[in-house]
């Protein structure tokens, strides 16, 4: 049987040696990144057109939830049209969406341009759709029920001194409002929560506020049932409020301030 010999090398470096390896590993490091970043460039010149607009692809499909609406303070026919106009806002907001894909990006202007228009209606749909289904989740509970241990409770009553003070604030924001939404929510920079009455879907919407309560104040929600008197139908409203459903969007604030810090 022959003896078979292996070669090993001399790993005895200088150094030289190691300075050449380290120059050497330095030139491949820095020509994957030049490699990396020319394919980067390429990527992003691919999405530029000849006028310099970066093309996205936004368009998406809006799905509707379902809510039950189980609530006596309510005729069929008005829970009928909640439910048609909600409807109708998902639908349109699948069609803002490739609108907004599509629309000329170029010729855009503040006085009037096609991006323009779509872009606000963007908002104001997905306002419309968001607020009605925060308002959908929080009421309609008959067996509504608060505890004074609830977060919701605790932090209501901190920031307006009591919660009947709260109460009094929300229900004056409610019937301030102009065909619209009285919302109350967190505020990320006053670190407070705070009523706010909105008309329409997006005018006096606050910068940075996190909804935990919302009533529709739209004619369509109480002309029906309860003619001009507004103040009834909120009453009825408020006496179905699912308190879990605000005690869980609370918490949720909490969690929020963690991380905002
Ligand atoms: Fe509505």
């Amino acid at each position: 049987m022959t003896e078979r010999k292996l070669h090993v090398p001399n790993f005895e470096l200088g150094d030289d040696d190691i300075d050449a390896i380290a120059k050497s590993a330095v030139k491949d490091i820095a020509k994957d990144l030049r490699a990396l970043q020319e394919q980067a460039q390429a990527d992003f010149d691919g999405m530029i057109l000849e006028t310099g607009v970066i093309t996205l692809d936004e368009a998406y499909v809006a799905q509707r939830k379902n809510y039950a609406m189980t609530t006596s303070y309510l005729s069929e026919p008005a829970k009928k049209h909640h439910e048609q106009l909600y409807q109708g806002y998902a639908e349109l907001l699948t069609r803002i969406s490739a609108e907004v894909d599509a629309a000329d990006k170029v010729n855009v202007s503040s006085a009037h341009s096609p991006y323009r228009s779509v872009k606000k209606d963007e908002v104001y749909d997905l306002n419309a759709t968001y607020l009605h289904e925060l308002f959908f989740a929080n009421c309609f509970d008959p067996n509504s029920e608060l505890f004074q241990d609830f977060y919701a409770y605790m932090h209501l009553a901190r920031d307006w001194g009591t919660f009947d003070a709260w109460m009094a604030d929300f229900m004056a924001c409610a019937l301030s409002s102009r065909s619209g939404w009285v919302i109350c929510g967190y505020s990320l920079y006053l670190k407070r929560f705070i009523n706010v009455c909105v008309d329409g879907h997006d005018q006096g919407v606050l910068v940075g506020l996190v909804p935990i309560l919302v009533i529709d104040m739209w004619e369509h929600a109480y002309v029906r049932d309860y003619a001009a008197d507004k103040k009834s139908y909120l009453t009825a409203m408020m006496r179905e409020i699912d308190w879990e459903v605000v005690e869980d969007r609370v918490k949720r604030v909490d969690a929020l301030k963690g991380v905002m810090g």
